[in-house]
């Protein structure tokens, strides 16, 4: 049995939280970014918060121009996010709720309670040949809803699961998660997920065989703090890759 490759997107945004830390041009998210290219990414990931608390416009303009590998850019809901997207027309476009109050995104978009024309940002973004997701918490209320914009992927987040106690705790939330999978591919959508993964919870997640990307962040460049940015992401590709391939039996294709 051939298993579908799982694809590794790094997420570069808290290189800029450490650069702006200070206000200066270093440590440069680009140069991670190519870094990243270079140890096993597939693809580039970057948060344009409404508050610019990392990544900047002009590291969205870079990312563009400088690195060969796609760009998913996660963008709130917002007319704002709507037009840089258009202007910048990155691979893919995954839609986030935001909140200026929170330290990262905590759930998952209220896609069956939103209150604005979710339908309408998608069908722009894909009038764009963006490809456009939209990040949800792993219940089958919000995929059906989310099935409904006509977006053709979601990204599951799947922060519950990795903060969960290991046990019966996290077992059921993975659980919820395979349904959620489970439910989307049914309906036709491709599948993502992230948020809070680490070496100690990737296995399970990259062992869904109808999961077909990851999305890494935090933990990445943390873990670069005391082994190095290559050494961190090799490592995680490789938890990634070993686990799907035990899963399913069968060397990625
Ligand atoms: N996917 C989405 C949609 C996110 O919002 C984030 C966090 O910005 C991630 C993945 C990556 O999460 P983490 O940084 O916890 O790995």
């Amino acid at each position: 049995m051939i298993s579908r490759r799982l694809r590794m997107g790094v997420n570069i945004d808290h290189v800029a939280t450490i650069r702006n830390a200070r206000g200066g041009p270093h440590p440069d998210p680009v140069r991670a970014a190519r870094m990243a290219a270079a140890a096993g990414a597939d693809g580039i990931t970057a948060h344009l918060r409404e508050d610019r608390r990392h990544i900047s416009d002009n590291d969205i303009q870079r990312l563009m121009d400088e690195i060969d590998l796609p760009l998913n850019l996660e963008m709130a809901g917002t007319e704002e996010m709507l037009s840089i997207a258009l202007r910048h027309k990155p691979h893919a476009a995954c839609i986030v709720p935001e909140r200026r109050e929170e330290r990262t995104t905590e759930n998952g978009l209220d896609v069956a309670g939103a209150n604005y024309d979710l339908a309408g940002y998608v069908a722009r973004l894909a009038d764009s040949a963006i490809r456009v997701s939209l990040f949800i918490d792993p219940n089958l209320e919000q995929v059906e809803a989310a099935h409904r914009t006509g977006a053709p992927v979601i990204e599951l987040h799947v922060g519950t699961y990795c903060e969960s106690a290991a046990g019966s705790e996290r077992d059921a939330e993975l659980e919820r998660i395979i349904n959620a999978v489970q439910a989307a591919t049914d309906l036709g959508l491709e599948v993502h997920a992230g948020h809070g993964l680490s070496f100690g919870t990737v296995g399970p997640i990259a062992a869904i065989p109808d999961i077909m990307e990851l999305n890494i962040g935090h933990f990445l460049i943390g873990e670069a703090i005391f082994g190095g940015l290559e050494s961190s992401i090799t490592r995680m590709r490789a938890l990634m890759d070993n686990s799907r391939a035990a899963a399913t039996g069968a060397r990625s294709a």
